[in-house]
């Protein structure tokens, strides 16, 4: 039972300019648009300029979200960055994000939690605003990608893109977080890495001839368990808020797939209309991705006050979460 009822109050987004199209894939590996267009739903994607890091893309995404908000930095006490591509170890996104928009004393971490982290931070924030030691939460999924790419590995480098999505999270009067549901298999993390990079493998002269700080994946076996773990999550998200999938006015899935997001509808019996995309115009940008979809649906009026929106992801741990909120 929470003490406090808490929801999204503000939403933001940055994406960078440059768009690299299925056509230029083309010309970089043995691809076509044809196959990722059937196969994944893909047509464009957007990437960073060359040294710009997370935090920049973090910084633009949340300042448009505490102008949502109508809060002023000040206001802000928590800063919560969702990211596998922090600008470096440390310090964390987040905290470049609070200096850097001079967010006075506010705390700061960040959660690796791949394609899930937006709903994992978002579920954080939540849990810290309705415990009631804080009251306006900075929630961030911030992603460039392209820096972890292989753009010589046609199986991965036809899916990522770069992007940030942010939310102001604090209590509100009516409505809000119903219900999250935050899960994860750690016996399948080796589906999805980055091997090299970290203390397992330090970066050396042999992890960069290994390709080792690049996305490795199955997709293969990935696919099927995406359709099955976002199905369930959806499904245990409903259940703790006692609602049906036929409550539903609007899903944001995370965008891994065109294919697995509408395997997973077919298997909810949601229909096409009530499911949100943006996976065309952007690919996956892992914990961007819902964090974009979400500000580009209530931006585009998909969203009106009082629709249930169920906010379902899965990622790299193997990780997932699902988040019932009454807008
Ligand atoms: N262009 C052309 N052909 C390609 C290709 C590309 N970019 N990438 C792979 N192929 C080929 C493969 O080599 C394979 O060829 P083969 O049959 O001669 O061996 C064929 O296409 C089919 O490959 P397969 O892996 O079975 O395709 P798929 O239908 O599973 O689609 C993915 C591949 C990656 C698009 C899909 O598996 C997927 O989206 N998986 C989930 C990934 C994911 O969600 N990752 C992030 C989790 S958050």
């Amino acid at each position: 039972m929470m003490l406090k009822r808490v929801g999204i109050i503000g939403l933001g987004e940055y994406l960078p300019e440059r768009v690299l199209t299925n056509a230029d894939l083309e010309k970089m590996v043995e691809t076509s648009d044809e196959w990722i267009t059937t196969r994944t739903g893909i047509k464009e994607r957007r990437l960073r300029d060359k040294g710009e890091a997370a935090s920049d893309l973090a910084i633009r995404a949340a300042s448009s979200a505490l102008e949502d908000a109508h809060l002023e930095p000040r206001d802000i006490d928590l800063v919560i960055v969702a990211t596998i591509t922090a600008d470096m170890p440390f310090p964390s996104v987040s905290s470049i994000l609070q200096g850097a928009l001079q967010i006075p004393r506010a705390a700061c971490f960040d959660i690796s939690a791949a394609c899930a982290g937006f709903v994992y931070a978002i579920t954080t924030a939540q849990q810290f605003i309705a415990g009631g030691d804080y009251k306006n939460a900075l929630v961030v999924g911030a992603e460039t990608l392209s820096a972890v790419t292989d753009w010589q590995d046609r199986d991965t480098c036809v899916l990522f893109g770069d992007g940030a999505g942010a939310a102001v999270v604090s209590e509100v009067r009516s409505g809000g977080i119903l219900s999250a549901c935050l899960g994860a298999d750690g016996s399948k993390g080796s589906l999805l890495m980055i091997p090299a990079g970290g203390s397992r493998q330090p970066a050396s002269h042999q992890t960069v001839d290994q390709r080792g700080h690049f996305i490795k994946m199955q997709g293969n076996k990935l696919f099927k368990l995406a359709v099955t773990l976002m199905t369930g999550a959806a499904q245990d998200a409903l259940k703790k808020a006692g609602l049906e999938c036929k409550d539903i006015d609007l899903v944001i899935p995370h965008q891994a797939n065109m294919r697995i997001i509408m395997a997973m509808a077919k298997k909810l019996n949601l229909p096409q209309e009530k499911i949100y995309l943006n996976i065309e115009k952007y690919g996956n940008m892992s914990s961007a991705s819902t964090a974009t979809a979400l500000c580009e649906a209530v931006k585009e009026s998909r969203v009106k006050k009082g629709d249930i929106v169920l906010l379902d992801a899965f990622g790299a741990g193997l990780v997932w979460g699902a988040c019932v909120i009454e807008w």
